[in-house]
C-alpha cells in the first residue's frame, strides 16, 4: 500500500482526494482490545514497553481506517524528566505527589533529559516510523494545560489554585510557564529527530482564561514554543481545547500550520476568526456518536460541506473520544467521511 499523506497535505492546505480523518484519543477503553490490555498494565506501564506502546498506537490506525496515527502517551509523560512526581490514576487523571506552590518549586524544576528519561518514547516512534502508512503525530502538552495538573496536584474544574499563581504571583507564573515550554521543545525537537511527521501541542484547558489574560499570561509562550520549532519542516497543531472560542483571534501570529476547534465554533466561523492563516482541524461534538448511525452521517456531512469549501480541513473531533463510545459507529463514520468527501472532490464534481 503506498503511503497515505493526506492528512499532511491537509495540514498544509494542499488539495487533497478526500478528506482525512483521525480521533483525539483514538486509542482507548472504548477498544475491547485495549481493556483487555489496561486490565494487565498501566499507561505508564504501557508507554515503557515500546512494542506495546507501538502495537497500542497501530490498533486504531487497522480498525478505524484513520488517516493518522497519535503516539500513545500522555501529556504528563515527559514532566517526571524535570522533577515532578506524578501517577495516572484510573478514572481521574493525573495526580501530582509534588505540586508546584512556590517559587522555590519553580526554581527546582530541572531541563528535560530527553534521552536518558524518555528513550522509551524515542524507541516507540522509531519502530512506528518503520510499521506505519499513515504519519504519526506526536505530541506535548501546552504550558498552560501542564500547569493545571501541576499546580493543582490533580484534575480540576475551576483551575482555582493555577489562576491564583497566575494572578499573584506573575513572575513566578512566568518562570514556570518559560520551563515548561522549554520542555515542550525539547521534547518535540527529539521526536521529530526520531521519525514524527506532525506534532499537536494540547492546551486542553486555556480556554478558562479570559483573552485579555490568555494573550498577557499565556500567548508568549505557546508563540515562543512554536518559533522554537519553526525550523523543523513537519506540520504544527495547536489545539486551544474546550471553550476557546474566544481565543481564536489572537492567535493569528503563531507559526502554526493547523488549529483546532471545539464543536462550539463553525468551521467557517473558526478560520474567519484566524483569518485564513491555518488549516483547521474538529470538531464534531464527542457524544453525537450516541446516535443512531444515520444521525451521526448527518452531523458529520454538515462538518464536511462546510469544512470542503476551502483546501486544509482535517475531520476530527472537539475534544477527545469517550470511554463509552462505539467501535462500531466510528469505523462507519470514518468509511462515510471517507466516500462522501471522496466523492465531493472528485475534479469534475468540484469544477
Ligand atoms: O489516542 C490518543 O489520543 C493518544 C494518547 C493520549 C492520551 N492522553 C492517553 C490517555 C493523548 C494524546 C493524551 C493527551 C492528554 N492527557 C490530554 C490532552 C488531550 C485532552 O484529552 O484534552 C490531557 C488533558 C491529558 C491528561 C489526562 N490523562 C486525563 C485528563 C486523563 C483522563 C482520566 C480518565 O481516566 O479518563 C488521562 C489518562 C489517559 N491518557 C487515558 C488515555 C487513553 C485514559 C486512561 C487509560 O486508558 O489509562
Amino acid at each position: 500500500m503506498a503511503y497515505n499523506d493526506r492528512f499532511l497535505r491537509a495540514c498544509r492546505k494542499q488539495p487533497v482526494d478526500r478528506v482525512p480523518v483521525w480521533y483525539m484519543r483514538q486509542a482507548g477503553r472504548y477498544d475491547p482490545d485495549y481493556r483487555k490490555i489496561k486490565e494487565k498494565y498501566s499507561l505508564l506501564e504501557i508507554c515503557r514497553q515500546p512494542e506495546l506502546a507501538a502495537e497500542v498506537t497501530l490498533m486504531p490506525v487497522r480498525k478505524l481506517g484513520v488517516d493518522a496515527a497519535i503516539l500513545y502517551s500522555d501529556i504528563m509523560n515527559p514532566v517526571a524528566s524535570i522533577g515532578i512526581d506524578f501517577d495516572i490514576v484510573k478514572n481521574v487523571g493525573p495526580v501530582i505527589h509534588n505540586p508546584v506552590a512556590t517559587a522555590a518549586d519553580v526554581e527546582r524544576l530541572k531541563p528535560i533529559d530527553v534521552e536518558k528519561d524518555l528513550a522509551h518514547v524515542l524507541e516507540t516512534i522509531r519502530i512506528l516510523d518503520r510499521e506505519l502508512e499513515v504519519p504519526l503525530i506526536t505530541f506535548a502538552g501546552a504550558p498552560f494545560t501542564l500547569a493545571s495538573y501541576i499546580v493543582e496536584g490533580k484534575p480540576s474544574r475551576s483551575y482555582q489554585l493555577t489562576k491564583s499563581l497566575m494572578y499573584r504571583e506573575p513572575a513566578v507564573w512566568h518562570s514556570l510557564m518559560g520551563k515548561l515550554s522549554d520542555m515542550a521543545v525539547a521534547y518535540l525537537r527529539a521526536h521529530h529527530q526520531v521519525g514524527a511527521k506532525a506534532v499537536q501541542l494540547f492546551d486542553s484547558w486555556v480556554g478558562a482564561l479570559a483573552p485579555h489574560d490568555f494573550r498577557e499570561y499565556v500567548l508568549p509562550h505557546v508563540k515562543s514554543i512554536f518559533e522554537q520549532i519553526s525550523d523543523l519542516p513537519i506540520p504544527k497543531i495547536y489545539f486551544p481545547g474546550v471553550n476557546s472560542g474566544e481565543l481564536l483571534s489572537s492567535l493569528t501570529g503563531l507559526q502554526a500550520d493547523v488549529v483546532g476547534l471545539d464543536w462550539r465554533v463553525p468551521l467557517a466561523e473558526g478560520r474567519s476568526r484566524t483569518e485564513g492563516r491555518f488549516a483547521v482541524q474538529g470538531n464534531l461534538d464527542p457524544y453525537v456518536l450516541e446516535a443512531p448511525e444515520a444521525v451521526i452521517r448527518e452531523h458529520a456531512k454538515r462538518l464536511l460541506d462546510e469544512g470542503m469549501q476551502e483546501d486544509g480541513f482535517i475531520f476530527n473531533l472537539g475534544h477527545g473520544l469517550y470511554p463509552e463510545a462505539s467501535l462500531e459507529k466510528l469505523r462507519d463514520l470514518t468509511a462515510f467521511i471517507h466516500e462522501y468527501s471522496s466523492e465531493k472532490l472528485r475534479p469534475e464534481v468540484r469544477a
